[in-house]
């Protein structure tokens, strides 16, 4: 067979499969992550007890001398991709909360399994390479996964008085590895006892009626500024565009 396709229009991609929910502590990121179908969480922060999902703890954990890591929290993201890669499983969604500790944790692997105190301290910029790879082979294998990804990062506050706003904590060359990859960047508020989410940045304008699968849709029916307004008009309001139109011509 070639290795070209076949020279015809291929459909395009219109349901987002890669999200990001970044907001402060408390603001319903975990609550909103729980709500897309089948969710399998992998948990940074003992969290998960307070949700139903089911739910992976990940960590490292140190050996009785200190100097080495009896568990290893790349060793455990690994097994956990290579699992949702071959077994027959029904989760749908497969949510990271929170990626900002993942981050920390697989620097954390990296120092202690070669010995140092910082990446820094692993010579040539090995240490950065190190931990880029690995980082970037986790986000490559999830997104390669046939199920929807979710990452969660806690907010920091940026500027100051009127210009204060919050941003996704994690470090930006972080945050640019996993955001390569997410189609809808959804922010998380409580404001008084209203929690509001909405999307920051989207891959593309996502058309309602192209979106076929209903858990999905009932979840960014939840989300504002995730569709373009519709374009379709009724025939009430075509009425009334004509009455207008009409109008203004006598005018
Ligand atoms: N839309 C919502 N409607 C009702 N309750 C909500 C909603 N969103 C969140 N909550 C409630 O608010 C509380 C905090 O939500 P959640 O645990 O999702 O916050 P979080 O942003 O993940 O916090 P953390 O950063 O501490 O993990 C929970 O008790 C949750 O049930
Ligand atoms: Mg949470």
């Amino acid at each position: 067979m070639s290795i070209l396709p076949k020279n015809e229009p291929h459909k395009p991609i219109n349901t987002p499969q890669n999200f990001f929910i970044y907001g402060a502590t408390m603001s319903g990121k975990s609550y909103l992550a729980e709500r897309f179908p089948n969710p399998l969480f992998i948990n940074t922060d003992g969290n998960s007890l307070a949700q139903t999902a089911p739910s992976i703890q990940i960590r490292n954990v140190k050996s009785p001398d200190g100097k080495s890591l009896s568990k290893n929290v790349i060793d455990q993201l690994d097994a956990i991709v290579t699992a949702l890669q071959n077994e027959n499983h029904s989760y749908e969604t497969v949510v990271v909360d929170v990626i900002d500790d993942v981050c920390v944790m697989i620097e954390q692997a990296i120092c202690i399994e070669q010995g140092v105190p910082t990446l820094a301290d692993i010579g040539y910029g090995k240490g950065f390479s190190m931990f880029n790879s690995v980082l970037q082979q986790l986000v490559t294998d999830l997104k390669a996964l046939p199920i929807n990804v979710v990452y969660i990062s806690r907010a920091n506050k940026v500027g100051e008085g009127i210009q204060e706003h919050e941003v996704p904590s994690l470090r930006t060359k972080y945050y640019n590895i996993v955001n390569g990859n997410a189609d809808l960047v959804i922010y998380t508020q409580k404001i008084g006892r209203k929690y509001i989410r909405r999307v920051t940045d989207r891959r593309k304008a996502y058309v309602r009626d192209q979106i076929k699968n209903e858990k999905i849709l009932n979840v960014l029916d939840n989300v504002s500024g995730v569709f373009e307004k519709s374009t379709h008009v009724t025939p009430k309001e075509q009425e009334e565009i004509i009455k207008q139109v009409e109008g203004d011509k006598q005018l």
